[in-house]
């Protein structure tokens, strides 16, 4: 009924790292060339923990877009927005925020989590109870049925889905519409119409598809039934309305392996990171500093990879031959740490030469990225507007 679309957001934190490009900006790419794409900066998702420090969050934002660029992220096939930039996305909010039930929202994991993690930040806020709320709306403003995220936002996309499939029981009915069912009910001939509600009440209380298939073809049967009739006895039997809002599904993103420098996993809040676009000096600085197999002391001391962060990396950088060197070598002492860890090292920067090779154009002319922006948000309203649109008709607000 709809076409497919994926949807996917990022909150400004600042430069991204190479856990963002192995964990989310390369599936990014790849999924660019498969369907139609949205991508956008979550402004207002930073400000629910962000809302008393807010100044930044508009220089974050513009940094993360030109790492996008820099990963391959292709504004030609893919629409790039910020969140803020589409107020249909608040509008929408608001108008799920009425039938949204609170305890939904308390339940949703991340609340407490979250809550108990950031426990210096006073997050006992209307707008953080309500970032899923917000979330839900981003994707199903778009009618997105696909939301590629990472294991931690499942129960966000599992919440938009309850929350579409109420708005669409809530608002997908035409008013009256039970009495009108009943109505066309009766134009189906005694006889018909009794076999028909034994169906249906057979498969409303069994859950029996089976029934649903014979009341189909009772309906084919009858060849004066008009479209509208049809429909809405189809909807009548099923106990469904029409689908205004479109259930989304998370396309889970396999979570990123990437070490960090010190093989937990990479994360602005480890202070293990290397940025997407870290110049080549303070890359090399950071790898020959990492720690390694605590056990090799001296040169001569035999290591094992399995003991060392560096190891790690070489899952992520090294093909098969030099990942046998490493294993000899460490384990009979014939290489030392700083020769292990050099091809790592060329291995980052080759992968990172083409990406800052990409970002260079924007950091000279600023505006080529504002230019991206305004586009991809012009787009994007455009698809939110229509959403609106219906949206609004559903509950009864068009004031036409
Ligand atoms: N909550 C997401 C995160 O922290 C960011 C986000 C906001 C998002 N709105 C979205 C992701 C809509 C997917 C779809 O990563
Ligand atoms: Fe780690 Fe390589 Fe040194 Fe072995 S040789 S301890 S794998 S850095």
């Amino acid at each position: 009924m709809y076409a497919e679309r994926v949807l996917s957001g990022m909150r400004p934190t600042g430069s991204l790292h190479l856990g963002h490009y192995h964990g989310v900006l390369k599936n990014w790419v790849k999924l660019q060339h498969e369907y139609p794409c949205l991508f956008f900066v979550a402004d207002w998702h930073a400000l629910t923990t962000r809302y008393d420090d807010p100044q930044g969050i508009v220089e974050a934002s513009w940094d993360m877009v030109v790492d996008w660029l820099a990963a391959g992220v292709d504004p030609a096939r893919a629409t790039l927005f910020i969140q803020s930039q589409v107020p249909e996305h608040a509008e929408l909010h608001l108008l799920l925020s009425m039938m949204a039930p609170l305890g939904w929202l308390e339940r949703v994991p991340t609340y407490k989590d979250q809550q108990e993690k950031l426990e210096n930040k006073d997050l006992s806020t209307y707008g953080f109870l309500g970032y899923p709320l917000l979330q839900s709306a981003d994707i199903l403003i778009y009618r997105a049925d696909k939301v590629p995220v990472g294991e931690d936002q499942v129960p966000h996309i599992e919440f938009s889905r309850e929350v579409a499939r109420r708005f669409n029981h809530l608002y997908g009915r035409e008013p009256g519409f039970e009495e009108k069912a009943r109505e066309t009910v009766r134009k189906l001939g005694s006889k018909r119409a009794r076999r028909y509600e034994e169906l249906r009440t057979y498969y409303q209380q069994q859950g029996e598809r089976l029934a649903i298939e014979r009341a189909h073809a009772l309906l084919d049967e009858v060849h004066d039934l008009s479209h509208v009739d049809r429909e809405r006895l189809c909807g009548y039997l099923e106990g469904t309305g029409k689908m205004i809002l479109v259930e989304p599904g998370a396309l889970l993103t396999a979570a990123s392996r990437m070490p960090g420098l010190d093989g937990q996993k990479m994360s602005k809040s480890y202070g293990n990171t290397i940025t997407l676009r870290e110049d080549a000096a303070s890359v090399t600085h950071k790898l020959r500093r990492m720690p390694t197999d605590p056990a090799r002391i001296r040169r001569t001391d035999p290591g094992d990879p399995e003991n060392c962060p560096v190891w790690q990396l070489h899952q992520v950088y090294s093909d098969d031959n030099c990942r046998a060197w490493v294993q000899q070598g460490c384990r009979s002492a014939a290489i030392g740490c700083l020769d292990c860890k050099q091809p790592v090292i060329d291995g980052i920067l080759r992968e990172q030469a083409p990406m800052r090779e990409r970002a260079q154009p924007y950091l000279d002319k600023p505006q080529l990225v504002r230019e991206i922006i305004a586009d991809g948000s012009a787009k994007a309203r455009h698809l939110a507007r229509e959403t609106m649109r219906d949206v609004r008709q559903a509950m009864g607000l068009d004031y036409r």
